[in-house]
């Protein structure tokens, strides 16, 4: 297979072109997964996914870890129709917290895959932040200090019971909160990809709520420092979504964010996650 490798800024991103994801073979498949590695948001523009396809090819990747909270299309226990409908107004959307897919999780998913299928004719842009990027911007006595600590993992302030009315509110998604929502993941702030051998920041706004063994003064100051360093926009790929694309990332080095701007349009996107390692330093 031939095809091209489109950086999309200086940080992060890389379109690829030439690439079909539904018949790519072994050797062009660990080329398309060294490449998603490196840039840590991969675009394909002009696929044809269907959910079984996105399937399979996500499970080329790696095999798809627990779905917890959001049900699943029926028939394909990995798939997840993200959707808002035109009529759903403003007030909430699937995705639009800085986060990093259910990093919470003992093994975070490695990488996810989202495919377009139904799109806005504006917004509804994904915004990427590379933690690579953000880690190597800091200076020797602040990575000094993170690389000591270990961050705790929660999605209590995103699936809890209190949280239900948001997620009731959308109806072409099931999301169920329960009090597993409530449980706590230790991962070492700093870790180590285990595919690029580079340091990473492992933070998120959405599930880092806390760091291990600090006063809540101190890791409320910590914890905002580091959702404004992380996500400045040097960091930074947005991406414009068009229908046929499938924009795969890495989680493992990456945040994103689902911005909600698009209120009385409909829009529809097929996710599956492809489960990881243990984060290590
Ligand atoms: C997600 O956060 O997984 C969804 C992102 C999006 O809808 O753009």
């Amino acid at each position: 297979m031939s095809y091209e490798v489109r950086p999309l800024t200086g940080v992060m991103g890389a379109e690829i072109v030439g690439v079909d994801l539904a018949t790519l073979d072994d050797d062009s498949l660990s080329d398309v997964r060294r490449l998603m590695c490196e840039h840590e948001v991969v675009v394909f523009r002009d696929q044809s996914l269907t959910p079984r396809s996105q399937s399979e090819f996500s499970d080329r990747l790696g095999p798809s870890g627990e779905v917890p909270f959001v049900g699943t299309m029926s028939g394909f226990p990995n798939v997840i129709r993200v959707v808002k409908e035109a009529d759903e107004g403003a007030a909430f959307n699937f995705g639009g917290a800085w986060h990093s897919d259910f990093s919470f999780q003992v093994e975070p998913p490695s990488f996810t895959v989202l495919a377009a299928v139904d799109l806005p004719p504006w917004g509804g842009d994904t915004v990427f932040a590379s933690m690579t990027a953000a880690w190597a911007a800091l200076g020797p006595q602040m990575r000094e200090r993170l690389s000591a600590l270990d961050a705790v993992h929660t999605a209590r302030d995103a699936y809890s019971r209190r949280m239900q009315p948001l997620h009731s509110g959308m109806r072409g998604m099931s999301i169920v909160c329960d009090d597993s929502a409530n449980d706590e993941r230790v991962h070492p702030l700093v870790v180590v990809h285990p595919e690029t051998g580079k340091e990473v920041l492992f933070y998120n706004r959405a599930y880092v709520r806390d760091i291990v063994g600090m006063d809540s003064e101190e890791a409320a100051e910590l914890l905002d420092f580091l959702h404004a360093h992380t996500t400045d926009v040097r960091f930074q790929y947005r991406h414009r979504w068009r229908n046929g694309d499938v924009v795969v990332w890495d989680n493992r080095s990456t945040q994103h964010f689902a911005i909600n701007d698009y209120a009385g349009f409909r829009r529809e996107l097929h996710r599956t996650t492809v489960k990881g390692g243990v984060p290590s330093r």
